[in-house]
């Protein structure tokens, strides 16, 4: 019976087929043992060579990396691997033989390993990190889809820009001019007058000009909005998707964290509530700390993230941010005018903001005022006034970015591990 490396568990004394790439082999005179993987995982494959044909043996030892081929074999228990059981194999047949595999076993740069990423993604590690991507992406649906939201799509392409024109890709329409999408909030907004609560969940694009361990090109965000909600429903609503996901990834891929060698004793302990702190108390506490540099209005850069987040054991969130730093739509902060009702979540570990999100001005004068004062062009943002003319209700929404959270949860370094094909700024390929 053909089976999957990960079903195999249900067929344990039974003989089965598995369809497979050849990850690593180790050889004796006597027996092979096949690092076998298909995609839903790795098994070791046993070759005994006084239990098989001779041409069987001899198949096994001069096996190539990454060739394919179907093996078939009896599942055994076998205690001393992560994943169980491994496979007593008793017949090979060779699919297709790959000759000369550009990634060995062997250490490789980081530019050789990303010129070949539809290859690096084979292999053990870029596979648990997509395993626990799309973990982080299902329990995502889950938790809006249990919680009453509904899932609206934003469009990609867009006519106006939402947070200022400086970091957008520019595009022709035909004989218009459009923007690749680098939020679909405006337009959750609109949704959200429609249906209460919404999320999405899709790609954005920043032409940012950042070279660094946090930015990608382009990067998927999920951005939850929600209708007669405050800010601070906000923060509970965040905080609960949050330690959700990493219970979530802590559940249903153990086993990929151990192949991370990730530290999961400190995932176990984000749960909600997280604490909060306002920027001014982060502004007094990195003085406290010693960063001269930085003065009330500045924004913060990712030492002073690091800093602020190395004092907690869970996400922190730094509220109420400069008015003037922020974009044009946020809500005035009632206790403080020069600030706004606002929220920037930072993870744990240096992993820096996963999270930004705020209250939205819901009053039409003071938005159109906002407006003008950013120097936006008030023509493109009617779709957007008449939510306020129409109804207008207090809402709020957030926007998380998926490769950052995924690189905090799977502690992977850098970004670009975390997003299939990631596009930097210095690659378009492949
Ligand atoms: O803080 P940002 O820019 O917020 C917005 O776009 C809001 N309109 C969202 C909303 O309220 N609906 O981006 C949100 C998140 C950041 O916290 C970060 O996790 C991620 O998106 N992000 C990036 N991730 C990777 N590479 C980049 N260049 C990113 N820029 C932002
Ligand atoms: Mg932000």
């Amino acid at each position: 019976m053909k089976t999957t490396i990960k079903e195999a568990k249900n067929h344990i004394g039974e003989e089965v087929t598995i369809g497979a790439w050849l990850a690593n082999k180790r050889s004796s005179g006597k027996i092979a043992f096949l690092q076998l993987r298909d995609g839903t995982g790795f098994m070791q494959g046993v070759v005994v060579k006084s239990e098989v044909a001779e041409d069987i043996f001899k198949t096994a030892k001069s096996l190539t990396q990454e060739s394919s081929i179907y093996v078939t074999g009896e599942i055994t228990e076998d205690n001393r691997s992560d994943l169980g059981y491994e496979m007593q194999v008793k017949e090979i047949k060779v699919i297709h033989e790959a000759h000369d595999y550009p990634i060995t076993p062997k250490n490789h740069g980081t530019e050789f390993l990303m010129d070949h990423r539809h290859l690096w993604l084979r292999s053990k590690k870029q596979h648990a990190v997509m395993k626990i991507r799309n973990e982080i992406i299902r329990a995502t649906y889950e938790f809006f889809n249990n919680n009453g939201f509904t899932k609206i799509d934003p469009p990609i392409l867009t006519a106006s820009a939402p947070e200022g024109t400086s970091e957008l890709f520019h595009t022709k329409y035909f004989d218009e001019d459009a923007f690749l999408s680098q939020s679909g909030q405006l337009y959750m907004e609109a949704a959200a007058m429609a249906h209460g609560k919404v999320f999405s969940f899709g790609p954005t694009f920043r032409a940012e000009k950042s070279k660094t361990r946090r930015h990608l090109i382009e990067f998927w965000m999920i951005e939850p909005e929600m209708a007669f909600t405050n800010h601070e429903e906000s923060l509970q609503v965040q905080e609960n998707y949050v330690a959700f996901v990493v219970q979530s990834v802590l559940k249903n891929c153990a086993l990929e964290l151990k192949v991370l060698d990730r530290d999961t004793s400190k995932l176990e302990k984000v749960v909600a509530p997280f604490p909060r702190i306002s920027y001014d108390e982060a502004i007094t506490f990195l003085h406290e700390a010693g960063f001269d540099d930085i003065e009330w209005g500045d924004d913060f850069g990712a030492p002073h993230e690091t800093a602020i987040a190395n004092h907690y054991d869970l996400p922190v969130f730094i509220v109420n941010y400069p008015t003037k730093i922020k974009p044009f739509y946020m809500q005035p902060n009632p206790e403080n005018e020069d600030t706004v009702l606002c929220a920037d979540l930072i993870a744990p570990e240096g992993y820096g903001e996963i999270i930004g999100g705020s209250e939205r001005i819901n009053d039409l004068a003071l938005l159109e005022t906002r407006i003008n004062a950013h120097q936006l062009d008030p023509e493109s943002y009617q779709y957007y006034l008449d939510l306020r003319k129409y109804g207008s209700v207090p809402h709020s929404g957030f926007g998380l970015g998926l490769e950052r959270t995924v690189a905090w949860i799977a502690g992977v370094e850098h970004v670009r591990e975390t997003s299939p094909f990631p596009r930097l700024l210095n690659r378009l390929y492949p």
